[in-house]
């Protein structure tokens, strides 16, 4: 499947804010879980996000593309160009709070995937981000919740599903306990393990199934 000389998988992390996600997948690499991947680039949408210190610390390049002031297929053209001219093979949706314009997805289609904090198909699409997933899951009173790791395509949160992981809430939730016990047990775990599928070729889409296909011995 893949042809870099390198052969490795070239994985641009999209980010804007904290990125504790992009943490867990720079972690991940650290550890030698991630062995056919390169992080060849982080993109913010945010000149002051944390997330790219996270990346310079660990040697990542990185770039500003400011989603402020530019109308949202202006965004979308120069993302798309910035990846291509990087050559990136994988892109990584890592608490990337920008809705793109439906090209980015043909050209990028079965090469990008996204973390949501929640179990799809519950709490997601437009206006589900962040802490508001959490808030809206207690305030429905369901007894489980968890992460999601998706094919993004044109459809908000409405992509092929690759992973989930779940747990229960507990009485005494509040949103920021949610939220954080969703990234530690979750996403952390499941957002590393997708791309590594990613990275190996086992991920299949049938449909709106991705088959895991078996680790060849
Ligand atoms: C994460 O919980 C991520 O799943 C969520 O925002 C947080 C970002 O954290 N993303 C969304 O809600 C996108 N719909 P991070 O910047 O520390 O990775």
């Amino acid at each position: 499947m893949l042809t870099r000389p390198s052969g490795k998988v070239r994985v641009a992390v999209l980010v804007s804010g904290g990125g504790t996600n992009l943490q867990a997948l720079i972690d991940a690499g650290a550890r030698g879980e991630l062995p056919n991947v390169e992080f060849a680039l982080v993109v913010s949408s945010a000149a002051d996000a944390y997330a790219l210190e996270r990346a310079e610390k660990a040697g990542i390049p990185t770039k500003v593309i400011e989603r402020r002031g530019k109308k949202r297929e202006t965004f979308t053209r120069l993302l798309c160009e910035t990846l291509q001219d990087a050559q990136i093979d994988l892109v990584v949706f890592a608490g990337f709070m920008v809705i793109l314009s439906p090209q980015f997805f043909e050209v990028f289609e079965n090469r990008a995937m996204n973390v949501h904090p929640a179990l799809i198909p519950s709490f997601c699409g437009e206006g589900y981000y962040g802490l508001h997933v959490h808030e809206a899951a207690l305030s429905y009173g369901v007894k489980v919740t968890g992460a999601t790791v998706h094919f993004a395509t044109a459809v908000t949160d409405g992509g092929p599903i690759i992973l989930q992981k779940a747990i229960p809430i507990e009485e005494q939730d509040t949103p920021e306990t949610l939220q954080r016990r969703v990234m530690e047990q979750c996403e952390w775990v499941i957002l590393p393990q997708a791309v590594r599928l990613f990275s190996e070729g086992r991920l299949e889409v049938v449909g709106r199934t991705v088959r895991i296909r078996e680790e060849e011995r």
